[in-house]
């Protein structure tokens, strides 16, 4: 309504409101090793580009004199219920997205005005814990790039724990950086030179790993940091980090359908199908093209989904084929590069308006309604 009403006095939207306008403006406005570290992906970036297009041949089929005068976009997750179906995907270093270079901190703060959860990437540039109190009354997520070093994985846990986040989102496609070009040819993960690495660099077993804080020698903490990270996890790890903590575990980047079900049958709390937006591994299929598969054998148990969302119809598709909630990767940190926390959360008010309105028009009341309508797959 806002977003309508603004319109109807002349007043232009700072940020744009849909996804390739915004993807074009962030293009001109970021500096290049920055764009090409949040705008790349694996190989030729054939499966990034495969997510979002696989989009269109998902439809929806309206249904009419259904009064939709009122819409309710709330979910329920590990006991809170939230407002609307959307979280912020993890997003590791958003601090060199941001003038401040304090990403998390503003992406903490349009969590707390929008309500939308966000999941605190391990590699994040602040601490957790301050990133914790910044969430205000919204629950938040920590997501687990398991280490090498148990010990410091499990600190992190205890961490996540004890700064009051309500479940553990262990990225299980991240154990090596993926092949990307556009990274490779800047250099090598230029955005990590001289990175501040919060979630480490504060950690109590990082630093004892180290003869020098990371403040007076931070190249050696990052070769560090490298040196521990990336433990390949099995299942028989997911025991140990379900006897580490009391929080629920998500597991993210399950997009076969044998994994979701040994996932469910391991006792993991949440199946997040995602194949990392293609940033991991080239050569694959559109994840949202698995996720009726993968919900159809995780049962009881809930599945989140990302990669290629990018609009209202894209977050009302997955949740057509089951999803319980759906992750916004790319286009929150566009907002967060245009406009700080500000363009942040317009990103997310112009999916989320957009779902709404798909919602009243299509006669889908509730997400309930919007699982029982489904989606249809239609032919090339
Ligand atoms: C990511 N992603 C990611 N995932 C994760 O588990 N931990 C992380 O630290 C990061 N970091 C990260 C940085 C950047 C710049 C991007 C774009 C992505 C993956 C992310 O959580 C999500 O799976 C993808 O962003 C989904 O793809 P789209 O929809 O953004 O294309």
């Amino acid at each position: 309504n806002a977003i309508y009403a603004a319109g109807l006095r002349g007043v232009l939207p700072g940020v744009p409101v849909d996804a390739a306008t915004l993807e074009a403006r962030a293009e001109a406005a970021m500096p290049p090793h920055v764009l090409n570290y949040v705008q790349g992906g694996c190989g030729d970036e054939h499966t990034q580009d495969e997510n979002v297009a696989a989009f269109r041949h998902w439809g929806m089929v309206p249904r009419m004199m259904v009064d939709c005068t009122s819409r309710d976009l709330s979910i329920e997750l590990f006991g809170h219920t939230y407002p609307s179906p959307i979280f912020m995907s993890p997003i590791g270093v958003t601090g060199i997205c941001t003038q401040d270079g304090h990403g998390d901190l503003a992406a903490a703060r349009v969590s707390a005005a929008t309500g939308v959860p966000m999941m605190v990437s391990t590699l994040a540039n602040d601490p957790m814990e301050d990133v914790a109190t910044a969430l205000g009354d919204t629950p938040g997520f920590f997501q687990l790039y398991t280490p090498k070093n148990k010990e410091l994985a499990e600190s992190l846990v205890s961490r996540a724990e004890k700064a009051g986040y309500k479940a553990i989102v262990v990225t299980l496609d991240t154990w090596v950086t993926g092949w990307r070009p556009r990274d490779l040819n800047a250099g090598n993960f230029p955005q990590l030179r001289g990175a501040v690495l919060a979630n480490y660099f504060t950690d109590p077993v990082f630093r004892s790993l180290l003869a020098k804080p990371p403040e007076e020698d931070p190249a050696t903490a990052i070769t560090t940091w490298a040196a521990t990270f990336g433990k390949v996890l099995t299942w028989d790890d997911l025991d140990w980090l379900k006897s580490i903590t009391s929080l629920p575990i998500v597991l993210k980047g399950i997009c076969h359908p044998d994994d979701a079900r040994r996932a469910a049958d391991h006792g993991a709390d949440a199946i997040y199908c995602s194949n990392h937006g293609g940033r991991q591994a080239n050569g694959g299929i559109a994840a949202i093209d698995m996720l009726s598969d993968v919900v159809d054998v995780a049962g009881a148990t809930p599945v989140l989904f990302d990669s290629g969302v990018r609009s209202g119809s894209d977050v009302v598709k997955a949740l057509a084929l089951g999803a319980t909630a759906v992750g916004v990767g790319r286009p929150f940190v566009y907002g967060l590069a245009l406009d700080g926390a500000d363009g942040a959360a317009h990103v997310l008010k112009c999916i989320l308006a957009e779902a709404d309105l798909l919602m009243a028009v299509n006669g889908y009341p509730t997400i309930a309604d919007v699982r029982a309508a489904g989606a249809v797959r239609q032919q090339a």
